[in-house]
């Protein structure tokens, strides 16, 4: 299965692609994740992605069709895959669809999880994650079991993301709004979206696209 996860910045697009990775055992390709990977291990790459996302920019075009195109080729993901937070544009998409093609595989569904705005910036600016094992959570909406200790792995340690302070969320919201529109129209004249309403619960939205995909 060949999967895109849309949505605005906060949407829950990450906690889902966790656990739809894990039910239907492909891989979760986040094009986020990959950058901060790279600022932790100071790569070109990283140094380069940086300068945009501190001050919550996209990354140029050029530099994430290569990294995204190089990963689709990798083993895994013939098998399937979800990408998370890509294509964010227009050329993202096209540059895609073109890698895609190149390889015999086409998109099965767009899945296009919409929140109101006002409530992104509150979902971000609570978001904190576990140092050891990336897990997400939420301080009001879904805090760890036993407090300041993760769910996942044990681990006592939590950070806050960089671009997760006030304002830097907004101008994330306002950089993506457009193109993401842009795109749900593009995907959907192409008749692959799927849209999700990710005000409900995390599980009820899982639910949701778990009807989708079976
Ligand atoms: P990226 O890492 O992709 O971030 P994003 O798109 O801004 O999305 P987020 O990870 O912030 O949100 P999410 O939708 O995953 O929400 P989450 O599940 O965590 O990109 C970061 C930066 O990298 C970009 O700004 C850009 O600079 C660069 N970049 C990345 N891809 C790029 C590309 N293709 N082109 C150019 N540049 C690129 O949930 C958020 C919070 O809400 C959490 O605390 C969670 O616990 C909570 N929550 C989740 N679901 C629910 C729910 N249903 N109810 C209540 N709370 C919920
Ligand atoms: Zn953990």
């Amino acid at each position: 299965m060949n999967l895109i996860l849309l949505g605005l910045p906060g949407a829950g697009k990450g906690t889902q692609a966790s656990r739809i990775s894990e039910r239907y055992n492909i891989p979760h390709i986040s094009t986020g994740d990959m950058f901060r990977a790279a600022m932790k291990n100071k790569t070109a790459l990283g140094l380069k992605a940086k300068q945009y996302m501190d001050e919550g920019e996209l990354v140029p075009d050029d530099v994430t069709n290569g990294i995204v195109k190089e990963r689709l080729q990798q083993d895994d993901a013939k098998r399937g895959f979800l990408l998370d937070g890509y294509p964010r544009t227009l050329n993202q998409a096209q540059a895609l669809q073109q890698a895609l093609a190149s390889t015999n595989r086409r998109l099965d569904h767009v899945l296009y999880i919409k929140v109101p705005k006002d409530i992104l910036m509150e979902r971000l600016t609570g978001r904190f994650m576990c140092s050891n094992c990336g897990a997400t959570y939420h301080k009001v909406y879904s805090p760890p079991k036993v407090e300041g200790t993760c769910d996942k792995c044990g681990s006592h340690d939590f950070y806050q993301r960089e671009d997760d302070k006030p304002e830097t969320v907004e101008n994330r919201i306002n950089v993506n709004e457009e193109q993401t529109e842009k795109l749900a129209k593009h995907y959907s004249d192409l008749g692959l979206v799927r849209e999700i309403d990710g005000k409900q619960s995390p599980k009820q939205v899982f639910q949701d696209i778990v009807d989708i995909l079976n």
